[in-house]
């Protein structure tokens, strides 16, 4: 069965409802318009061009070479496929860190020039005057705690964050502080559900969780994750909910088989010329 189409664009106040409903909030990424017309046709609730682009649609190792014009090119092609779900754009490394102007002005392009309805940004610490620079400037804010992938280096690689007392405590605080900030959403990725329960409990703004565990207000995953595009290892949280890899690579096999077999094209495939054209058309070229 298919999850019934959203009838009308929602609003952060629908995010906040289904938080006091106690109903999931579904957050997918999309960084195309074909996968933005399918997140809107199965309902889904939040749109994220993440930056995790980067490394599933330009081939990059990390998010960190993505660039600000990349970013905003492909959330151009989301925008023009969404209607209902909530448009989040991702502020890529270097875009917004160094000062509240920069984040603000970074984060303007994205709503100006990308029509996103939210920004993300990753990171507690001096990531807080930034969320606080652009929740002031009227631009509602996701925040990002716990694996934020622009910092993996100093985190230590890909692995879950929070695993000890301390580093929970720093995690909650970092957490409390963005949504003092002003953050309307958090999202928060690879962290044990323990801790993630106790942080849930303590925020009023709805939790989207990616390895987070089942506690939070909703769930995101990504496209190329979800659906099986990627080759290669996925991290523990991932459900593949289908094989579009292997989909394809049959299909294109087929193909190249039918191509070099001669299958393909087929007559059903082929434009005719009407038979007295023909007939002109030799004439004409005997004539020469
Ligand atoms: O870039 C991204 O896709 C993200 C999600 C994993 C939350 O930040």
């Amino acid at each position: 069965m298919s999850a019934p189409a959203a009838a009308r664009p929602l609003t952060l106040g629908d995010l906040a409802a289904k938080k006091d409903a106690g109903e999931p909030i579904v957050m997918v990424t999309a960084y195309d318009h074909p996968s933005a017309r399918i997140a809107e046709d199965a309902g889904v609730d939040m749109v994220l061009v993440g930056d995790s682009a980067a490394m599933t649609v330009l081939g990059h190792s990390s998010t960190v070479p993505v660039t600000i014009d990349e970013m905003l090119m492909l959330t151009r092609a989301v925008r023009r496929g969404l209607s209902a779900p909530l448009l989040v754009g991702d502020l890529p490394f270097g875009s917004y860190e160094a000062s509240d102007e920069l984040a603000v002005a970074t984060a303007q392009r994205f709503v100006k020039e990308a029509g996103c309805d939210l920004v993300k940004i990753e990171r507690g610490g001096t990531t807080v005057d930034r969320a606080r620079a652009i929740a002031a400037a009227g631009i509602p804010v996701v925040g990002h705690v716990g694996l934020t992938p622009q910092s993996a280096t100093s985190l230590g690689g890909y692995r879950a964050q929070g695993r000890t007392a301390d580093a929970a405590l720093a995690l909650i605080d970092d957490a409390l502080a963005l949504q003092d900030a002003g953050c309307a959403v958090l999202v928060i990725e690879a962290v044990p559900a323990e801790v993630t329960a106790l942080l849930v409990q303590r925020l009023r703004i709805p939790v989207i969780g990616i390895g987070a565990g089942a506690d939070t207000d909703g769930q995101v995953l990504v496209w190329h994750d979800l659906l099986g595009i990627t080759d290669g290892p996925t991290a523990k949280f991932v459900k593949r909910y289908a094989d579009l890899r292997g989909a394809a690579l049959a299909a294109v096999g087929d193909y190249a088989r039918e191509v070099r077999s001669g299958a393909y094209p087929a007559p059903e495939h082929t434009y005719a010329m009407p038979a007295e054209e023909l007939t002109r058309l030799e004439d004409l070229l005997a004539a020469r």
